[in-house]
C-alpha cells in the first residue's frame, strides 16, 4: 500500500507519523510525505529510514500513484488537493473542515459511524477536535436515555492551532508578541477559536453544534457552545451538560461510559482525580470525569472530557479509519 501524508510537517502530520510507526499493521506500507516548498527536500526519518518531503502539487501527486492519503493541511489547500488526489483513485481522509459538513461525503468517529462510510467514498472528513472527544462519551448516552440539549463549553489547548499557536505561547510567556491570535495567551484566556460570524457565534463553535448533529444522526438536537483558547500545550477539555430524554442513575451512566470503546473514567472526587490536559497528553482514549447531576432540571448530567488533540482529536482519528477502510485492522 502507498499511503502519502499531505502536511507532514505540521503538528498534526507529525503525530501521524508517531502513531504510523507505533502501529504494526503499518509495518509495510510505503509513506511518501509532502508539505509547502519551504519543507522540500527536508529529510525525516521513519522506521530507521530517510525520508524526503515533497512539495505538494498536483504534478506530484499524480506521480505518487497513492492508494490512499491523510490530509493536515488547513480548509483551503484541502479543497485545492484533495479533489485532484480523489481524482486520480485516491482515498484521502481528511482532518480540516472543508469537506465536513458536505451532503455527499461521511463525517466519521470510527467508535460510532463508520458505517456512514459508502463503497466508493473517496474523500473521507474526519470531525473538528473538541467535537471527537465530546460525541465518543456523548454518544453512549444518546443511545441508552437519549438527549434533549446540549451545552458546551471548551478549554481549548494552544496546539490547537498548528505550529503558530505553540509558539503564540512559548514566545509569548517570554514577552513576545502573538502572530496567531489577536492577543496574548500567556496567561489569559481568548473567548474566540476561528473567525466570528454574524449570528455573534465563532466558526468553531457552529462546527461543534452541526458536526455534533450530523455525526450522532440527529438534526433535531437542540446544542449551543462556547468554545475558549486557553494557555496549554497540548489536550482540550470540554464542560458536557446534557438534558436527557429518560431519567438516569449515576451508576447507570458510569456503566455505559465505561462499556464503550475508548473511554478512560477518571472520577474520583474523595481523592482529587480528575482528568487534566498535562496527564492526557501523549494519550488514545477520551479521559471523563466529574460525572455529576445538574440539580437545576429534572434529567441534567455535567460530564467533563479531556483528550489529546493531536491525536484522538485529529491525527489518530484519521488513521483509525484508514485502518477500517483499508482493512488493517
Ligand atoms: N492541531 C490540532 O489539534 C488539529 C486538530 C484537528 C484538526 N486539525 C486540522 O488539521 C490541519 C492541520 O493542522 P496543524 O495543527 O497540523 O497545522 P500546522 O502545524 O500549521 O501544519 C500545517 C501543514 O500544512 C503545510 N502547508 C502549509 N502551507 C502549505 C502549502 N502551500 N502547500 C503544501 N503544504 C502546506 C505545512 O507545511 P510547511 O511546514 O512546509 O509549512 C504543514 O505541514 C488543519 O486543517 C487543522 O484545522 C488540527
Amino acid at each position: 500500500m502507498k499511503l502519502g501524508i499531505f502536511g507532514a510537517t505540521g503538528l498534526v502530520g507529525q503525530s501521524m507519523l508517531k502513531i504510523l510507526e507505533d502501529r504494526p499493521t503499518f509495518k509495510d506500507v510505503d509513506l511518501v510525505l509532502f508539505a509547502s516548498a519551504r519543507s522540500a527536500g527536508k529529510v525525516v526519518s521513519y522506521r530507521g529510514k530517510d525520508l524526503v518531503i515533497e512539495e505538494l502539487s498536483e504534478e506530484n501527486i499524480k506521480k505518487a500513484q497513492l492508494d490512499y492519503a491523510l490530509s493536515a493541511l488547513d480548509a483551503s489547500l484541502a479543497a485545492e488537493f484533495l479533489p485532484i488526489a480523489a481524482r486520480e483513485g485516491v482515498i484521502c481522509i481528511d482532518n480540516s473542515s472543508n469537506f465536513r459538513m458536505d451532503e455527499d461525503k461521511p463525517l466519521v468517529v470510527p467508535e460510532i459511524n463508520l458505517a456512514s462510510i459508502k463503497e466508493g467514498d473517496k474523500i473521507i472528513a474526519s470531525p473538528n477536535c473538541s467535537t471527537i472527544q465530546s460525541v465518543i462519551p456523548l454518544k453512549p448516552i444518546y443511545d441508552h436515555f437519549g438527549i434533549k440539549r446540549i451545552i458546551y463549553t471548551t478549554y481549548q489547548a494552544t496546539s490547537g492551532s498548528g505550529v503558530g499557536g505553540l509558539r503564540d505561547l512559548e514566545e509569548g510567556a517570554k514577552g513576545e508578541e502573538p502572530t496567531t491570535y489577536p492577543y496574548p495567551i500567556a496567561y489569559n484566556l481568548l473567548p474566540h477559536i476561528d473567525s466570528f460570524l454574524d449570528n455573534g457565534y465563532t466558526k468553531e463553535e457552529m462546527k461543534m453544534i452541526n458536526e455534533t448533529r450530523k455525526i450522532l444522526g440527529d438534526d433535531s438536537l437542540a446544542i449551543t457552545a462556547t468554545a475558549v483558547r486557553v494557555p496549554v500545550k497540548y489536550s482540550h477539555a470540554v464542560a458536557i451538560n446534557v438534558e436527557t430524554e429518560k431519567p438516569f442513575s449515576l451508576e447507570e451512566v458510569r456503566k455505559v461510559l465505561e462499556d464503550f470503546e475508548g473511554i478512560i473514567l477518571e472520577d474520583d472526587p474523595t481523592k482529587n482525580i480528575y482528568p487534566m490536559p498535562l496527564n492526557v497528553a501523549g494519550k488514545d482514549e477520551v479521559y471523563v470525569g466529574r460525572i455529576r447531576r445538574d440539580e437545576s432540571i429534572e434529567n441534567g448530567l455535567n460530564l467533563w472530557c479531556v483528550a489529546d488533540n493531536t491525536r484522538k482529536g485529529a491525527a489518530l482519528n484519521t488513521i483509525q479509519i484508514l485502518e477500517k477502510v483499508a482493512k488493517l485492522a
